[in-house]
Formats: C-alpha cells, sequence, structure tokens
C-alpha cells in the first residue's frame, strides 16, 4: 500500500476520544485531507464496538480504506472487578472491528499493550515473545490481539506502553496534580518499562500505514525507567518540592498485578519505517510544553 492510497481511502478512528484517540484525529487529519481523503471519529455513546450490527453497519456507511481501533476498557485494576466487561470490550469489540473489516476490505490498526506479558525477562521484548498476562486486562487485550491475527483481515498490531498525553487520566496528570497540591508521594520502584507520548504514538501509526506494514510491531519511546524515576522526572520539570518516597508494588497492593519489566524492543518499528522512536524525556518535554492555558494558569496561581 503506497502512502497516498490508504491517505486517500479515508480512516475511520474508534474510541476517536479516549487519549491516544484524539492524538490519532490531530496527527493524521492535515494528511488525509491532503491526499483527498476523509477521517472520521467515533466513540461512545455514538457507537459501542461490543454492538456487532452497529459495528458493522457503521463501517458500511462509511467505506474507508483504514480504521484504527483505539476503542478499548483500559481500567487496569478496574478489570480485575469488570472480568465480563473487559472481555466485553478487550476481545468482543476487536472481533466485531476485524469481522467489519473483512466485509468492506478495510485494513484494521489495533493496539496491544505490555501487559501481555509477565516481566521475567531481562531483555527488552520482541513482538513474538510469547505472552503471559498478569492480570485480567492483560488476558483480555491478549485475547482481542489473537481474535484480531485469525479473523482473516488486513491487520496491524502496535504494542505500546505506559502511555501518556493531553487526552484523559493518566500517570502523568496523577503526579503532577499531587504536585500542585503539594502533597507527598510514594510511588513504585520495582516496576520498569517506557513511557509513551501519545502524539509520537499517533505519529508512529501513519509511519508504519505509509510503508504499508501489516502484523505486530512495537512502539514505544526510547530509554527505560522505574515508575519512581519517572515520577521524579515530571516532579523535577514541575519545579514541585514535595517528598517522594520510592515503595514496592506489593506495597502499593494494587488489584491488578503489572509486570516487573516490560521494556518492548522497537528495532522492528524502526526497520520498517526508518525512524528511531525519540526518548521518553522528549515526550515529556513537549507534554510540558503543551499543557493547557487552563492548567497552566492553575499552576501559576497554585490553584
Ligand atoms: N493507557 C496505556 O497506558 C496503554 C498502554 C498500552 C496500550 N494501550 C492501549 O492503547 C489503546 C488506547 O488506549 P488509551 O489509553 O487511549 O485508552 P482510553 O483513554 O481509555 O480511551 C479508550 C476510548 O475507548 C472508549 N470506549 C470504551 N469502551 C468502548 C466501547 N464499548 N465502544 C466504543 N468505545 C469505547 C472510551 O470511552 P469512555 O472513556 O467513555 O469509556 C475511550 O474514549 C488501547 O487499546 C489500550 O489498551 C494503552
Amino acid at each position: 500500500m503506497s502512502t497516498t492510497v490508504w491517505r486517500a481511502g479515508g480512516v475511520l478512528v474508534l474510541g476517536a476520544k479516549g487519549m491516544l484517540g484524539r492524538d490519532l484525529m490531530s496527527t493524521l487529519l492535515k494528511p488525509v485531507e491532503k491526499a483527498g481523503g476523509r477521517l472520521v471519529g467515533f466513540d461512545l455513546p455514538m457507537i459501542d464496538i461490543c454492538d456487532r450490527k452497529a459495528v458493522s453497519v457503521l463501517l458500511k456507511e462509511h467505506a474507508v480504506s483504514t480504521v484504527i481501533n483505539a476503542a478499548a476498557f483500559t481500567d487496569v485494576d478496574g478489570c480485575e472487578s469488570r472480568c465480563e466487561h473487559a472481555l466485553a470490550v478487550n476481545v468482543d469489540g476487536p472481533v466485531h472491528v476485524a469481522a467489519a473489516c473483512v466485509e468492506t476490505g478495510a485494513t484494521m490498526v489495533h493496539f496491544g499493550t505490555d501487559f501481555i506479558f509477565d516481566g521475567q525477562s531481562d531483555v527488552p521484548y520482541l513482538p513474538d515473545h510469547s505472552a503471559n498476562p498478569l492480570s485480567i486486562y492483560g488476558r483480555s487485550k491478549w485475547m482481542g490481539e489473537q481474535a484480531v491475527r485469525e479473523s482473516g483481515c488486513r491487520h496491524l498490531i502496535v504494542r505500546t506502553s505506559w502511555l501518556f498525553g493531553h487526552g484523559g487520566r493518566n500517570f502523568v496528570t496523577a503526579i503532577l496534580d499531587q504536585v500542585a497540591a503539594g502533597k507527598s508521594l510514594r510511588v513504585v520502584s520495582d516496576q520498569v518499562g517506557s513511557p509513551t507520548y501519545a502524539p509520537h504514538l499517533a505519529d508512529a501509526v501513519g509511519r508504519l500505514l505509509d510503508v504499508g506494514a501489516t502484523g505486530t510491531v512495537h512502539f514505544a519511546n526510547a530509554g527505560q525507567c522505574s515508575w519512581f524515576e519517572f515520577a521524579a522526572d515530571l516532579v523535577n520539570r514541575a519545579g514541585g518540592d514535595v517528598p517522594m518516597t520510592p515503595i514496592s508494588a506489593a506495597e502499593l497492593n494494587r488489584p491488578a498485578n503489572r509486570p516487573a519489566y516490560s521494556v518492548l524492543d522497537t528495532t522492528g518499528f524502526t526497520a520498517l519505517t526508518g525512524h528511531r522512536p525519540a526518548a521518553w524525556q522528549d515526550g515529556v518535554a513537549d507534554y510540558m510544553e503543551k499543557k493547557s492555558p487552563v492548567a497552566q494558569a492553575a499552576d501559576r496561581s497554585g490553584t
């Protein structure tokens, strides 16, 4: 598929109001429209990907060449108590999208997570490393990936990790809120991964589509850190002066288990696109620079 073909054929984003969905919409708009295509986005309540018929009708109505499924149930701890909902959104949802893509001939882009791995590796995970999820969220996302692979639709699965961006609540917003409130921080120091900036991931999706990539590809920002190191970097940039204590995941005792190590090997992405992911710190720097005027004003006034 050449660059212009997928762009001109139109793109439909599901989960368009989520954190990644918003960045996909803003990043892909210009290139798609410039090529003469249309970019359309849908989310709850307009479309529920758990509704097979509705998904099929929507995709037939819009007849685009590329469908990007950024819709998911991403509350990792919430999945433990809402297992059925996790399976409905993260497994049945992708099944319905993939089936509709088979019907319409569209290419499906889907997102996977580092939480499908058990964290026992001490080197970055390659895309074909065996999955062994530790949580319901991880299991549901792995089953969703598998279903997309088995559906027969032309697909690209982009696995990513530790996403942050402006379009939703995430680790960065949680830490910065605590800093703004002058609260002390207790942050997990025995889990290591690669924070990934949603606009960089959205750009990576465009690059992968440009080269007609299919199959499973890992994309994350370069470098690795613990949640504690990530938080320390944020506190430092925010100019906060709050006490920080490193704690173990066991001490935090969250409902869902998470891998101790989940760094993704992104050499496949670079080989395909010729592009190296930026360092996670570059993503944080851009995030801080583009903080919304409302948040900046609140920071200045200390509210
Ligand atoms: N966040 C991370 O750290 C992370 C890490 C690795 C991989 N990923 C993957 O990256 C993708 C995007 O994640 P994200 O962080 O952008 O997620 P997000 O912010 O939670 O956005 C997901 C969007 O999907 C919508 N949605 C939920 N259920 C739906 C349904 N049944 N039908 C249609 N839309 C539905 C949500 O709406 P509501 O908000 O109204 O529920 C939300 O707008 C997901 O596949 C996720 O698993 C995320």
